[in-house]
């Protein structure tokens, strides 16, 4: 009996999704690395942990896709790209990595919506909320890295910053969730 409650292309779109969270993570990894070599260890402590939250991400999707009776396949990881220039760079370019991701996201969101998969609909949605933190946390990187000079910021106000960073939360803290009480 098939207990199989995926259709072939969505068990294909959350395969490609579970190994392209997996890139995510060593992306992180890579550029924490290149933070920590560059003196900036707070804000390698961020990036690392940040690259154990993209597992998690990827093992969502992979216990999802298993209990819905699919079966999903490891690719190889690519290689994360050029590393990063300046701390500026950095964020910008973790910036345009979450982004193609919400769009990545989006498409699977697409094809749920078009299958009237309302299960896999459903369990997207916690990434579509996820993605608006991890885009609002880089933009949050890149605000205060232009506030204390962007690429022309003093050594002082970096290490500053690189402190901030290593003891910032890893969730970035929304609009949604805020009020008048809790501003
Ligand atoms: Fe799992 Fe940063 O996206």
């Amino acid at each position: 009996m098939n207990t199989k409650r995926l259709s072939e292309k969505m068990e294909a779109a959350l395969s490609e999704q579970m190994n392209n969270e997996m890139f995510n993570s060593q992306i992180y990894l890579s550029y924490g690395i290149w933070a920590d070599d560059q003196g900036y260890s707070g804000v390698a402590n961020l990036l690392w942990r940040h690259s154990q939250e993209e597992r998690d991400h990827m093992i969502k999707f992979m216990n999802y896709t298993l209990n819905r009776g699919g079966k999903p396949q490891v690719s190889a990881i690519r290689q994360p790209g050029e590393e990063p220039k300046s701390l500026k760079d950095c964020f910008e370019k973790i910036f345009k990595y979450e982004v193609q991701n919400t769009e990545n996201i989006y498409k699977i969101v697409d094809l749920a919506f078009e299958e009237k998969d309302w299960a896999s609909w459903n369990f997207l949605q916690w990434f579509v909320k996820e993605q608006i933190e991890e885009e609002t946390l880089a933009m949050d990187f890149l605000d205060k890295l232009e506030i204390a000079g962007g690429d022309r910021a003093k050594d002082e106000s970096l290490l500053e910053l690189d402190k901030m960073f290593g003891q910032m939360a890893d969730e970035a803290e929304l609009a949604r969730d805020t009020d008048s009480e809790n501003p």
